[in-house]
């Protein structure tokens, strides 16, 4: 057997995309504000970027409650993309996070071509902001996220049109509530887009037996955490082996184990999500918990781990 010589201080540091990341750990877009709301519990710093939650053209106020259901492993969540435009964003979440030495990528979407658009014209040339991702697959919302990304000519044209509206990098963060993501992940790439982020919630629906009725008030929502986890490594696996683009891997991660399988399937970074309402803290444990195990393994840099599960 191979002898296997620990490491002290494995690398960590990735390019995503020309995005300078000092780790591959980041929060998903929706389960960390827009950072202030976690830096008592965490210091930004340490993470590798913040993906903040969603951002539209003008506010958007939400879904009526109930919007959160608890459900094994996981939760549904009909938020709504509740969010307080770009500009207020720009003018007062934004200078925030920028005091933090760690990547913000800001997560947009619209309701149409023009309100992507729109968003991704301002936030075009902002000192602070390192990259772009699209929501193309929110799946609580009536028209536009999902809408878009589960055609395959719909997520082609808003992507090429966003391509020209800026300069940043671009990554586009699909649905998992399509036949085939590897289609949609191939009309992001000749859409222009320098990366992936994948996967967004699984469309689901719990129901109150008593009272016979949803229990949300969208009455389906988004399915999240550990529960969706073997789905988001598959569709990983697949779209890391169709397609030549770097990928931001999430769905329940909560360890660094978790995220070392999302790596081992094609993934060059990792979001932690629901698992941040759990324990606040969990991004820096999957940091020091992938940290621990590749040091231990005698892996250098994790880099070398990307795409490297062994098959057959
Ligand atoms: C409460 C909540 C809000 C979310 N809001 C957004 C959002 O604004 N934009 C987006 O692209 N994804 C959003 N997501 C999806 C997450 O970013 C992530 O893709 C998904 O939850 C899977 O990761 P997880 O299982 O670790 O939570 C949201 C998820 C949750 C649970």
């Amino acid at each position: 057997m191979k002898r296997i010589t620990p490491i002290s201080k494995p690398t960590l540091s990735i390019d995503f995309a020309g995005i300078k990341l000092k780790n591959p750990v980041l929060t998903a877009s929706g389960t960390f504000g827009y950072g202030e709301e976690f830096a008592e519990f965490v210091d930004l710093s340490k993470l590798g970027g913040v993906i903040v939650k969603g951002i539209s053209l003008k506010p958007i106020k939400g879904n009526p409650p109930p919007r959160i259901w608890e459900t094994p492993s996981g939760m549904l969540n009909a938020i709504g993309l509740e969010n307080p435009g770009v500009d207020v964003f720009l003018s007062e979440k934004l200078p925030y996070l920028r005091k933090y030495e760690t990547a913000v990528i800001v997560n947009m979407f619209g309701y149409s071509v023009e309100e992507y658009v729109g968003v991704a014209e301002r936030l075009d040339g902002v000192p602070g902001i390192s990259g772009i991702e699209v929501n193309i697959s929110c799946p609580n919302v009536k028209a536009g996220g999902m809408a878009f990304g589960t055609d395959l000519t719909a997520t082609f044209n808003l992507l090429s049109a966003v391509r020209k509206a800026t300069r940043l990098p671009l990554i586009a963060k699909l649905s998992p509530n399509v036949t085939d993501v590897t289609d949609f992940a191939r009309a992001a790439r000749d859409a222009g887009c320098d990366g992936l982020s994948l996967i967004n919630t699984l469309l689901g629906m719990a129901i109150d037996v008593r009272c016979r009725r949803p229990r949300l008030a969208n009455c389906t929502g988004g399915l999240s955490g550990p529960a969706i986890r073997p789905v988001a490594v598959r569709m990983v696996w697949q779209v890391a082996r169709a397609v030549p683009l770097p990928i931001i891997g999430m769905g329940g991660i909560v360890t660094g184990e978790d995220a070392l399988e999302f790596i081992l399937a094609g993934a060059s970074a990792v979001a932690v999500g629901t698992a941040n309402f759990i324990n606040p803290q969990a991004t820096l444990e999957v940091l020091s918990g992938i940290e621990r195990i590749i040091a231990e393994q005698g892996v250098g840099d994790v880099k070398s781990l990307i795409g490297k599960v062994s098959v057959g």
